[in-house]
């Protein structure tokens, strides 16, 4: 049996750059290696958008085909819509039992949200409870490995917490054991990992904030080879000619080394930036272009067979499917836990119509 991996995102608009360097790679990585549940987080879509659900049904679908276009094989992984599986619901509410009220209110990563998103003290109650929702995501398929960007780290690190409490708690499993033991010693749930991408955080084509659709930064997957160049274009490093001395720490550098393939060319490019040996913005930024442009072109190609009608009968045929392969584990998963909770009376069946 393979270990597993869990991870996904909240359909809030199409899939860009900063994904695909954060956490899409990985998962396209490691699909032979571990048995992959890619998470849908429509129901986390609501946190926002609990007034346009038009929207979020939208977006759930279009991430699917970004998923497929970057190479997300529907054969290996399993596609895991989480309004459809009750077990992640039913979970958070004992994880929630299991967690300060203050320990989820200090997570740095909801801070952060409720300032990008100037969410202010007008969100719901529902805003912060997603993050306890995330380590039931994550527990329900007990997972091993979180492929994710930086910004989700915290998110992982209170998964371990409930992990560990619920193990001590309803596993006889004692504080002393070191998280590499819990499963062999008998608890319920491994501790997972978090695993962070070559590039943990992309910055924006503004080349100062984090690559994040609400500021308008990101080049997403589709984008075509024009509006490619165009994005990088107009990115700012404040250089002011060609023969000054760069730095190869600015946005523009970071995407350098994201996107062109070659270790001799990159360095080459570090070199006569660093010293301004006439070596201008705009050549550099044409060739990062081309680079992304190289590696977006097969992606484009194999998501425009799934643009349309069509393309959308074929997604809900896979989820439809995808959602009894996930149900049969998160089930497992979920009588497992009431079991070490005495809440063992009786099975259940689930079907979806
Ligand atoms: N919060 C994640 C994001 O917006 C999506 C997500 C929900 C997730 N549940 C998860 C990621 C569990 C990893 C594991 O990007």
């Amino acid at each position: 049996m393979r270990p597993r991996i869990l991870t996904g995102d909240t359909p809030s608009g199409r899939l860009h750059l900063g994904h695909w360097v954060g956490s899409l790679e990985n998962r396209v990585r490691l699909q032979d290696e571990y048995d992959c549940f890619f998470l849908l987080a429509n129901v986390h879509g609501f946190t926002t958008r609990a007034d346009r659900p038009e929207d979020v049904r939208r977006d759930t679908l279009e991430i699917v085909k970004d998923w497929l276009a970057v190479g997300i094989d529907p054969e290996r992984s399993t596609f895991v819509l989480q309004s459809e599986i009750p077990a992640i619901a039913e979970l958070s509410w004992y994880f929630a039992m299991l967690l300060p009220f203050n320990r989820v209110m200090r997570n740095p990563t909801l801070k952060t949200e409720i300032e990008l998103k100037g969410l202010g003290d007008h969100y719901s109650f529902g805003f912060p409870l997603y993050a306890v929702g995330q380590c039931a995501d994550i527990l329900t398929f007990r997972a091993t490995l979180v492929p994710v960007g930086e910004d989700q780290v915290a998110h992982i690190e209170m998964c371990r917490e409930v992990a560990r409490r619920f193990n001590w708690t309803y596993c006889g499993i004692d504080p002393q054991t070191v998280d590499e033991d819990h499963v062999r010693a008998g608890g319920l749930f491994p501790i997972p990992s978090a695993l962070v991408g070559r590039v943990g955080r992309l910055p924006g084509t503004d080349g100062k904030h984090k690559m994040s659709k609400s500021l308008g930064n990101v080049i997403y997957l589709t984008d075509t080879a024009q509006e490619i160049k165009k994005k990088l274009s107009g990115l700012y490093t404040g250089r002011q000619s060609m023969t000054e001395p760069g730095d190869v720490n600015n946005a523009l550098f970071q995407y350098v080394r994201a996107f062109i393939k070659e270790p001799a060319r990159v360095a080459e490019l570090e070199d006569r930036y660093a010293r301004g040996d006439r070596l201008g913005d705009g050549h550099v930024k044409v060739e990062v272009a081309e680079a992304i442009d190289a590696l977006l072109a097969p992606m484009r190609e194999r998501r425009a067979a799934l643009e349309g009608e069509a393309g959308d009968r074929r997604v809900l045929e896979l989820l439809r499917e995808h959602t009894a392969r996930a149900n049969a584990l998160a089930e497992e998963t979920l009588r497992l836990a009431k079991q070490a909770m005495r809440l063992d009376f009786g099975g259940r069946t689930l079907g979806l119509g």
